[in-house]
C-alpha cells in the first residue's frame, strides 16, 4: 500500500537504475561494445559506494535482462564473465561495508559458474543489514510477474491457499522483490525514455529520472544530481496535490 505523500521527500530509500548506453560509449570511441560495458563495471561501483555512503538502503541494477539473451553470443559471454569478475572480487568489499547481495530474474537460466559464484556471494552477505545490493539478472517484469501467478496459482490448486486471500501484498511476497520495499527513484541512462520491462509491477508509484549521460560516464556527481532532482518532486500517490502536501499552484 502506497504512503501518502507530503512534502517533498528526502533520500530515497529505493534507488533502481536502469543502466543504459555501454554500446554506445564503446562506439562513440571506436571501441568493441565490450569495452563499453567493462567501463560500465566500473560505474556500478561508483554508485553503489556513493549510494553507501548517503545510507540509501536498497540499490538495484538491472544489469542483463532475459531480453538481453537475444544479443551476439560473444557479448553475452562477456557480461557473464564481468559479472562472475565482479562478484569475485566484490565480496570483501560487500563484508567490509555490511552490503547486502541479492539478486532478481530467471536464475536457472544463467551459467553455473555465474549462479555458483551469485549462491556464494548472497550466503556470505546475508546477515549483513547495511544496503541491499539487487541485481537483475536474467530479469524481466513480466516474467517475474507470471512466474508469482504460476506458484500462487499452484498453491490455489494444491488448496493451500483460497483465491479471495490473494492481495496484493501477499502477491508481492511472491516476487524476486519479496521484503523489499518499492522503488522510489528509477534512474535510466543514456537518453531512451522507456520502462523496458524493469520493474513492472513494483515502479507503480516510482518518480523517474531520465538522463542522457551514457551508463560508464555516469558517475557520483551524476547520482547526486537525479538524488537532487528527486527531492524536488512531490509524490501524490493519486491524492490532490493539497492532500499529498504539495505547495499551491503559482
Ligand atoms: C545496456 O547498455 C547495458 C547492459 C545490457 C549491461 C549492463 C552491464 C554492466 C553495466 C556491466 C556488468 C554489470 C555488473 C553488475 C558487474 P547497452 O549495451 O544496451 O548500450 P547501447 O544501448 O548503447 O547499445
Amino acid at each position: 500500500m502506497a504512503s501518502t505523500g507530503s512534502a517533498p521527500p528526502a533520500l530515497p530509500r529505493h534507488v533502481a537504475v536502469i543502466m543504459d548506453g555501454n554500446g554506445r560509449w564503446a562506439a562513440l570511441r571506436g571501441l568493441p561494445r565490450v569495452e563499453g560495458h567493462r567501463m560500465g563495471v566500473r560505474a556500478v561501483r561508483a554508485v553503489s559506494e556513493c549510494a553507501r555512503e548517503l545510507g540509501i538502503p536498497y540499490l538495484t541494477l538491472y544489469a542483463f535482462s532475459l531480453e538481453n539473451w537475444g544479443r551476439p553470443e560473444p557479448e553475452v559471454r562477456t557480461l557473464m564473465a564481468l559479472l562472475q569478475e565482479f562478484l569475485g572480487s566484490e565480496l570483501p568489499d560487500l563484508l567490509r561495508h555490511g552490503i547486502r547481495l541479492r539478486v532478481i530474474g530467471e536464475i536457472p537460466s544463467l551459467p553455473l559458474a555465474v549462479r555458483q559464484i551469485l549462491s556464494r556471494t548472497m550466503s556470505a552477505t546475508e546477515g549483513n543489514a547495511g544496503m541491499t545490493l539487487t541485481l537483475g539478472l536474467s530479469y524481466a517484469g513480466r516474467n517475474e510477474i507470471v512466474r508469482a501467478a504460476r506458484a500462487l496459482a499452484a498453491d490455489a490448486a494444491a488448496g493451500t491457499i483460497r483465491p479471495e486471500a490473494v492481495t496484493e501484498d501477499v502477491f508481492a511476497s511472491r516476487l524476486d522483490t519479496a521484503g523489499m520495499p518499492d522503488p522510489d527513484l528509477v534512474i535510466r541512462t543514456s537518453g531512451e525514455i522507456r520502462v523496458s520491462n524493469f520493474l513492472l509491477w513494483q515502479s507503480a508509484y516510482a518518480e523517474y529520472v531520465f538522463t542522457d549521460v551514457l551508463w560508464p560516464d555516469f558517475g557520483k556527481s551524476e547520482f547526486l544530481q537525479a538524488l537532487e532532482e528527486y527531492t524536488r518532486r512531490h509524490r501524490r500517490y493519486g491524492l490532490t496535490g493539497e492532500q499529498a502536501g504539495a505547495p499551491p499552484a503559482k
